[in-house]
């Protein structure tokens, strides 16, 4: 795997409250294609989801993003690196406004051309509520448009907590389809799950089994 297209946790340790570690001696890298975190509630997937998208700082070890030591970097070197991730939260928060203006927003503070927000929409089953305030949406509506507002600018590393928590079985599979899409043009998807969730076997780098703060297993693909 190319050091340039990864993001890894070595040694990593991590608590909220002194003392009582909830991460412990994680390793584990995330490249391209689909990496899925499971295990049960409480067994620290999203905390060790926040540390590898660069919102958490661990207590002890580090995260190496691609080839540079993220916590020892200086200041604009971190906000050149989180540039390329996204942590998408299993409830997420959208901003005020309708579905347009989330879709859009990523594209217009990095002055891209907005040409992408009617297709990307469409592809996630939002094409028809554009003009729709988010106030109004349900909460699987607005999982699909978080995700629609993730994947519409191509960021290199994405890491989905819970994404299929809110959907009904139509829009599931419209996620994972879409999941798979985005894995084989390139871009490291992360998923965090306490369900099955059935991916395309090809497009699965590995699936790392946590409880209680570790790592028990990983299961390599690729
Ligand atoms: N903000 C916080 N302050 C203190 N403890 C926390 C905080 N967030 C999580 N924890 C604790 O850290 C541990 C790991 O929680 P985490 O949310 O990472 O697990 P999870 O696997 O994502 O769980 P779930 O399946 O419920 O989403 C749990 O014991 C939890 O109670
Ligand atoms: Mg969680």
């Amino acid at each position: 795997m190319l050091i340039d297209k990864m993001i890894t946790l070595e040694n990593v340790w991590f608590s909220y409250e002194d003392e009582h570690y909830v991460l412990r001696n994680i390793s584990l890298s995330v490249c391209e294609g689909v990496t899925v975190i499971k295990g049960p509630n409480g067994s620290g997937k999203t905390t060790l989801l926040k540390i590898a998208s660069l919102l958490l700082k661990p207590k002890k070890g580090h995260v190496i993003v691609e080839g540079t030591s993220f916590w020892s970097a200086s200041r604009s070197v971190r906000e050149k690196l989180r540039r390329k991730v996204v942590y998408v939260h299993e409830k997420p928060y959208l901003f005020k406004g309708t579905v347009y203006d989330n879709i859009a927003y990523p594209l217009k503070i990095r002055g891209y051309d907005l040409s992408r927000v009617v297709d990307v929409a469409k592809e996630f089953g939002v094409g028809k509520i554009l003009n729709t305030n988010v106030n109004e949406l349900s909460a699987g509506m607005r999982q699909l448009v978080a995700l629609a507002r993730t994947f519409v600018f191509k960021p290199k590393y994405v890491f989905l907590d819970e994404p299929l928590a809110n959907l009904d079985d139509e829009n599931k599979s419209r996620i994972i389809r879409i999941i798979e899409k985005y894995a084989r043009k390139g871009i490291a998807i992360v998923v965090a799950t306490h369900m099955n969730i059935n991916f395309r076997k090809e497009i699965v780098s590995k699936i790392a089994f946590m409880n209680n703060g570790v790592i028990v297993k990983v299961s390599k693909y690729k």
